[in-house]
């Protein structure tokens, strides 16, 4: 059976581009294999420093997961830190692991340019992160293009590994949606909780439809045609909207006589009406948090039950432990 693994980091408030990236194609990929998603809560210690904060958001990310479809049923839903013999295998990693490797990382390198004060975490980021991957033998990874390169360091490594102590570890191929690779931002650039413009899925209605109606346009008079091609608005509307949502919206810009606050109007009511059900499970499971965290609970436990095999072979086959 082939294995689907993603996880989310608890950084901040779940955005458009975290579901139409990464959530909606794991989510629909649950009943195909066996899925396993986590919240990277350790990775998110890379950021969040504040305990309080951390928790917070590691619970946000799994009620939102739920309410967005997650079927606990079908898919494995944990905390990373559940799983601490991640931290096993990331060792058992790092020692195969050029340093050139981690040093060509462009969120390292992003990091190291923005000046941002450096620290051991930020730079093994992708060791720990190929330790998710590999101590579950994940087959696929649905991630937005954002993660490509982490992806093929971790294809690097799970190969040097393997090459040095025999067929240990699943090479996992990366599953990017070519339409939702890059889900832009109300800027242009990509969605990201570092640039503060996201779009986030459980936004009140009113704070929804400020963002959307902050987000740039170009000085094309009310009476012109709007440009659709390189339109942020509509690519957003192509990404939430129905096909036919999408004709309509961007005959509207074609035809001209509309203006940019009518277009992004109509922008904010599809993204509401999208997201009122998800909206709708998400206050259900934060008057519920004891059956999330039920859920995350035999989440882990079979996180760990696959992780088992996989961490005695890695250690076995370095030649930690008795062997026996
Ligand atoms: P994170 O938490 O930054 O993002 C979670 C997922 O959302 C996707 N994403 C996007 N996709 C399209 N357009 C966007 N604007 C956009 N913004 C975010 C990301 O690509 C990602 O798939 N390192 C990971 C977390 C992680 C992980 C893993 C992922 C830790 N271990 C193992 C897969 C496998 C991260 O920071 O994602």
């Amino acid at each position: 059976m082939k294995i689907f693994l993603s996880g989310i980091q608890p950084s901040g408030a779940l955005h458009l581009g975290n579901y139409f990236g990464a959530m909606q194609p794991a989510i629909e990929l649950q009943g195909q294999g066996q899925a396993v998603y986590f919240i990277a809560d350790y990775h998110a210690l890379t950021s969040v420093t504040k305990p309080e904060l951390l928790r917070k958001y590691t619970f946000d990310v799994a009620a939102g997961f739920l309410a967005c479809g997650l079927d606990p049923a079908r898919a494995i839903l944990f905390r990373q830190s559940d799983v601490p013999q991640v931290h096993e295998l990331a060792w058992l990693l790092s020692v195969v692991t050029p340093l050139g490797l981690l040093e060509r990382a462009h969120s390292y390198k992003d990091k190291v340019a923005q000046g941002a004060e450096m620290n051991h975490g930020l730079f093994a980021y992708p060791v720990l992160m190929a330790a998710d991957i590999l101590l579950y033998h994940a087959d696929a990874v649905p991630v937005g293009k954002d993660q490509k390169q982490h992806l093929e360091i971790a294809r690097d490594i799970a190969q040097k590994f393997n090459d040095r102590y025999g067929e240990v570890f699943r090479i996992p191929e990366p599953l990017i949606r070519e339409t939702t690779a890059i889900v832009p931002g109300t800027d242009g650039r990509k969605m990201s909780k570092s640039y503060n413009n996201t779009i986030e899925l459980f936004a009140e209605p009113k704070a929804l439809e400020k963002r959307i109606m902050s987000i740039s346009t170009d000085s094309t008079p009310v009476a012109d045609p709007k440009p659709v091609d390189g339109s942020i608005l509509a690519q957003l509307m192509q990404t939430v909207g129905t096909a036919a949502q999408y004709e309509t919206f961007t005959a509207r810009m074609r035809a001209g006589g509309c203006g940019y606050g009518d277009l992004k109007k109509e922008l904010a009511a599809v993204t509401r009406d999208f997201l009122a059900p998800f909206q709708e499970k998400y206050r259900r499971y934060q008057a519920e948090p004891a059956e999330v965290e039920a859920i995350l609970d035999e989440g882990a436990r079979r996180a760990r039950e696959l992780a088992r095999p996989v961490l005695e072979r890695a250690r076995g086959a370095t030649g930690i432990g008795h062997g026996r």
